[in-house]
């Protein structure tokens, strides 16, 4: 089998692959209030999409993640679902998702072959909860939670982005329920992406503060695992509750190195690097009548330009204007 390698020998064995910029919630570090989302017509259908993963679980991709804006707002994902789990050396289709619709879909998601969920919940107070989301519905949330683990969803995950003055009181209330659920949880420190109303220099908090807060209570040992060369480390506990916590430190630890990911945006452009806007129009590949054959080289062609590494740092302004709702992370 070929193998996608960018320009630095990184073999990418990972697709990201938002299926729309549209979400439920407008969470302050991650959308302005009156965003604009793209026409439906911009968009790449089901199939369209399918068939680009196809190409890359051809060429050595094994791990898919749907990611948005929110992927279950996406109608019909679970058909797409069903396709990726079909395809060659597939080991792992994970979901990134605030949860809002889980109740609904977790046991259909499921069945459809979804292995892998991280869940975004950043607090588990209702206000502070509204605050944040700027929508609100935390009880759906918790609900479509434990409806994935009942569904019997191996892996879950939790995702919280803690800001200073805002949810920096709910460290340890997550770590409990997480506990609590033996889920693991990973905290990421947020990233400059997309010009928002918020001040990320003054909300700001290194991953080190958190995992020191959660040691004094629960102390923690780093496990030396790096499941699949994701970003997050993790530590787990020394009284032996099931279950990590990760933390996702762009800022303050860079993995960039190691990268082996690659993300499609909802429109059909090939994002190479997170932090940056370089990018391949597979669109238009897809829509001018090329074969896999081409498309597939164009795409080989194209990491060669894969840039090295992001360079976030704390500060106001953002790095990237692209919102993260665009790609999902
Ligand atoms: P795995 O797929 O298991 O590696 O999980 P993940 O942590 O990559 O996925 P998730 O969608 O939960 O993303 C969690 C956070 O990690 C988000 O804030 C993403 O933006 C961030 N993240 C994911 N990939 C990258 C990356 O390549 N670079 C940077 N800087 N951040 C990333
Ligand atoms: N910085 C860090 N994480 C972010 N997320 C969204 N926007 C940002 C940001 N600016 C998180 C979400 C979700 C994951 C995909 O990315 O909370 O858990
Ligand atoms: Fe919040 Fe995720 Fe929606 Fe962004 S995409 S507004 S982080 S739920």
């Amino acid at each position: 089998m070929t193998m996608f390698i960018d320009a630095h020998g990184r073999e990418i064995t990972y697709l990201r692959i938002s299926v729309t910029d549209r979400c439920d919630f407008r969470c302050v570090y991650c959308m302005s209030e009156d965003m604009t989302f793209m026409p439906r017509s911009q968009l790449l259908t089901l199939e369209e999409i399918a068939r680009l993963a196809k190409i890359f679980a051809e060429n050595g991709v094994r791990r898919f993640r749907l990611t948005g804006g929110e992927p279950l707002i996406r109608k019909n994902l679970v058909w797409l679902v069903n396709e990726l789990s079909g395809y060659p050396n597939v080991q792992e289709l994970a979901i990134t998702t605030n949860g809002s619709r889980l109740s609904e879909q977790a046991a259909a998601l499921k069945a459809a072959g979804i292995t892998k969920l991280n869940i975004s919940v950043d607090t588990l107070d209702v206000d502070k909860f509204k605050a944040i989301t700027r929508i609100g519905h935390l009880p759906q949330v918790l609900s479509g939670i434990l409806a994935a683990k009942a569904a019997g969803i191996g892996s879950i995950r939790l995702n919280s982005v803690i800001m200073r003055g805002q949810n920096d009181d709910q460290i340890l209330p997550l770590i409990a329920f997480a506990r609590q659920h033996a889920l693991d949880i990973a905290f990421i420190e947020e990233m400059p992406l997309g010009d928002i109303a918020h001040n990320r220099e003054k909300t700001f908090i290194a991953s080190d503060e958190i995992r020191q807060t959660i040691h004094q209570r629960y102390p923690l040992t780093e496990a030396l695992i790096k499941p699949h060369g994701g970003p997050a480390r993790y530590w787990v506990y020394d009284d032996g509750t099931q279950g990590k916590v990760g933390f996702i430190s762009p800022q303050s630890c860079n993995f960039c190195a190691t990268c082996n990911r690659v993300r499609l945006t909802a429109e059909g452009r090939l994002l190479l690097c997170l932090g940056h806007e370089d990018s391949l129009d597979l669109r238009a590949f897809l829509r001018s009548g090329k074969s896999d054959y081409e498309i597939a080289q164009a795409i080989q062609q194209g990491l060669q330009k894969k840039p090295e590494k992001h360079e976030f740092t704390v500060q106001e302004s953002p790095v990237v204007f692209r919102h993260m709702s665009h790609t999902g992370g």
